[in-house]
């Protein structure tokens, strides 16, 4: 089994490929579209869903999509379901499994992710849904006297029964503690609560025997609060997160699948890129897991409309193309203009114009 899982694993990290986090909950997309003017229905979550988990030329870019638990449960426009759909293309379906941040007692400004009764089953019944990896996202701010220790605690432990449960059930764990940039704190104070939160995080791992090869860490980025008085650097960015990663995340670890947290599109994509080219030890894969950062320009072209869904597609494709450069550390600027296509004939197989 863990032979099985260390093999997905690997393949969610293979070069130049990363995920597409899609596995907002119907409300949170629901925000996202009323911004936009677009009703939000079962019907039209489906219809973006479909667009980009059908986008041409994306699957040369696109190693796994997380949904949540509406999707894995859908079927497309053409009646099959839509974790097949992704399968045909040998993209890795996955799935959401936490039930959300909730405050948390004794520090009700924060919060713990809950989601763990009843785990077992459900992750059972997910992978015979077609899910082969999963995620729990846990949620840590950055404030005065914050985070607290028992926040940091109780996610840590939480995302590592979770993990275990995972592997228990055949689904690689992606582990996410988020770091939120919300806040004027500097470069240097998200570099220390990031590293405080891995350091407990793989201990909370290593207690409850979770393979560290078979599991990916979706951490934020170590960037300063997105308010604070002087923005970092794409330099400085790049230097603080390998510092702070190398010093907290063991080299078992495959991968490394940065979540974007809101930072602009385009700058996730340079922080990533500089990441990749900066020198020194990396011994795990660093690649992509981006949410708003691979949808946004898409969700912006479709706008809900049918007319849109060729545009939305191909704007999701651009951003995937650009991210995997990323990886690579070779994305420039003349790749972030040169608009991306695919030969008529050609479906699935990405040819490049440049
Ligand atoms: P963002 O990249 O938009 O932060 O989303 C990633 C994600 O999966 C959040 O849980």
């Amino acid at each position: 089994m863990t032979q099985d899982l260390t093999g997905v694993a690997g393949a969610l990290v293979a070069r130049g490929k990363g995920i597409l986090a899609a596995d907002e909950t119907p409300g949170t997309l629901g925000r996202r579209f009323e911004a936009l003017g677009i009703a939000c229905t079962e019907e039209s979550r489906r219809a973006y869903r479909e667009m980009l988990f059908t986008a041409p030329g994306a699957a040369e870019f696109i190693s796994g999509v997380i949904m949540q638990d509406e999707t894995i449960r859908q079927r497309g426009s053409a009646g099959r379901p839509l974790a097949a759909t992704l399968a045909d293309q040998g993209i890795l379906p996955g799935v959401k499994v936490d039930a959300g941040a909730r405050p948390i007692a004794g520090s009700p400004t924060e919060t713990v992710t809950e989601g763990l009764d009843g785990l077992r089953e459900r992750l059972a019944e997910y992978h015979r849904l077609g899910a082969r990896f999963a995620k729990w996202r846990a949620v840590i701010k950055i404030g005065e006297a914050l985070p607290s220790r028992m926040c940091v605690a109780a996610n840590a432990h939480a995302l590592a029964r979770y993990a275990a449960l995972s592997q228990e059930q055949g689904l690689v764990p992606i582990v996410e503690p988020e770091v939120l940039m919300d806040g004027d704190h500097t470069l240097e104070r998200c570099e220390a609560v990031t590293g405080q939160v891995l350091h407990a995080v793989f201990e909370a791992l290593d207690e409850q025997g979770v393979a560290l090869e078979a599991m990916l860490l979706k951490p934020n980025m170590v960037v300063s609060g997105d308010e604070c008085a002087e923005d970092a650097s794409v330099a400085e960015v790049a230097a603080a997160t390998l510092r702070c990663l190398r010093r907290c995340v063991p080299a078992a670890a495959p991968g490394i699948v940065f979540l974007s947290g809101g930072q602009d599109a385009r700058l996730a994509t340079l922080h990533l890129d500089a990441i990749n080219r900066a020198p020194g030890p990396k011994p795990w894969a660093i690649s992509f897991s981006y949410g708003r950062a691979l949808q946004d320009d898409a969700l912006q072209a479709w706008h809900g409309r049918d007319e849109g869904l060729a545009a939305g597609g191909q704007a999701l494709a651009h951003r995937a193309r650009c991210n995997s450069a990323a990886c690579l550390g070779t994305y420039t600027d003349e790749l972030e203009q040169t608009l991306f296509t695919v030969r008529a004939g050609a479906p699935g197989r990405a040819l490049r114009d440049d």
